[in-house]
């Protein structure tokens, strides 16, 4: 693959959760071809070993590891594996994350038709299980991985935590208020990690990526026919640069935040990548 620029991980032991997914695949590789050994996290084992076999088959090091991040014990018997594998970790990417149908209304603004329209979904029909799954992925399962990885970090007085937080941790977006608030607490836990590991050597920063247009979010984003659907359009518009950013356009960030010689003054940060969305009030 093509690097921006290559730091010398080699002597590293990276951690990716969620690692098999589109934006956290890209990431792994990077790290491997920057000489780390990657152990990639996730629920799918198979999908996390044939990545893997992919980096190997390019000559890198790299693991499948099942587990899903919010159950301690799982990740307590991925750690041991990691141990076991490659020793110590130096490097965690807490990339597991994501959203829930249940937990997404179906109007950006509410009104008061759709209180008893069984075809639509509103703010009062979200369900509390499908709010709770939210913020379990997102908070605990950034919590559980840093608090089981980071161990080693601190015996080795010495790591690189990356969470990955996202535009709406600082304005949140419409439809989706338990995967707002739940990256709003990733952006805070990020800070609140990295002032309290200040002393230890292990510094703690997030990236908060912009709009993506990937397999997942496709049907969202385009009509069968190709053409932009009103909410692509509404995010371009609001998109100073004028398009999605491509996956590979995040490695860049994540390479300099795992680099101690490009980020070693650097915690606590929670990194906008997004053409310019962030910055812009839409006027
Ligand atoms: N795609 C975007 O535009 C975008 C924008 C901002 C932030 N993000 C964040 O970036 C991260 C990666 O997103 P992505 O778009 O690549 O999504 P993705 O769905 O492709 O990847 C997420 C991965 O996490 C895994 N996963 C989900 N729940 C898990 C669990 N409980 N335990 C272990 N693994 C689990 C999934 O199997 C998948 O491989 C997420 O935290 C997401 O919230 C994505």
């Amino acid at each position: 693959m093509d690097l921006p620029f290559k730091p010398d991980l080699s002597s590293k032991t990276a951690v990716v959760t969620g690692g098999a997914g589109v934006l956290c695949s890209e990431f792994c590789s990077a790290l491997a071809e920057c000489g780390a050994k990657v152990a990639i996290l996730g629920r799918t084992l198979s999908k996390c070993e044939a990545l893997a076999e992919e980096i190997k088959a390019a000559g890198g090091e790299a693991m499948g590891v099942c587990a899903d991040v919010t159950d301690r014990a799982a990740v307590e018997e991925a750690h041991k594996k990691v141990l076991d594998a490659y020793g110590k970790c130096d490097i965690l990417i807490n990339g597991a994350g994501g959203n829930k149908p249940g937990a997404t209304s179906d109007d950006e603004f509410f009104s008061m038709d759709t209180l008893n329209d069984p075809g639509k979904k509103s703010f009062f029909d979200l369900g509390a299980g499908d709010f709770s799954d939210v913020f379990s992925l997102n908070i605990l399962g950034t919590f559980i991985p840093t608090q089981e990885f980071a161990r080693d970090m601190a015996e080795a007085g010495c790591g690189c935590i990356i969470n990955i937080s996202s535009m709406n941790a600082f304005t949140p977006l419409t439809k989706i208020p338990a995967y707002s608030a739940a990256k709003s607490g990733v952006s805070n836990f990020t800070e609140w990690l990295a002032v309290h590991f200040a002393k230890t050597g292990i510094r703690c920063n997030a990236i908060a990526p912009g709009f993506f247009s990937t397999e997942q979010n496709a049907a969202l984003l385009w009509n069968e026919d190709g053409t932009p659907t009103a909410r692509t359009e509404k995010i371009l518009s609001q998109t100073p640069m004028g398009r999605f950013g491509k996956p590979e356009e995040l490695t860049g960030a994540v390479l300099f935040l795992c680099d101690d010689n490009c980020s070693g003054f650097m915690t606590g940060v929670v990194l906008p990548i997004d053409g310019g969305f962030n910055a812009y009030s839409g006027v």
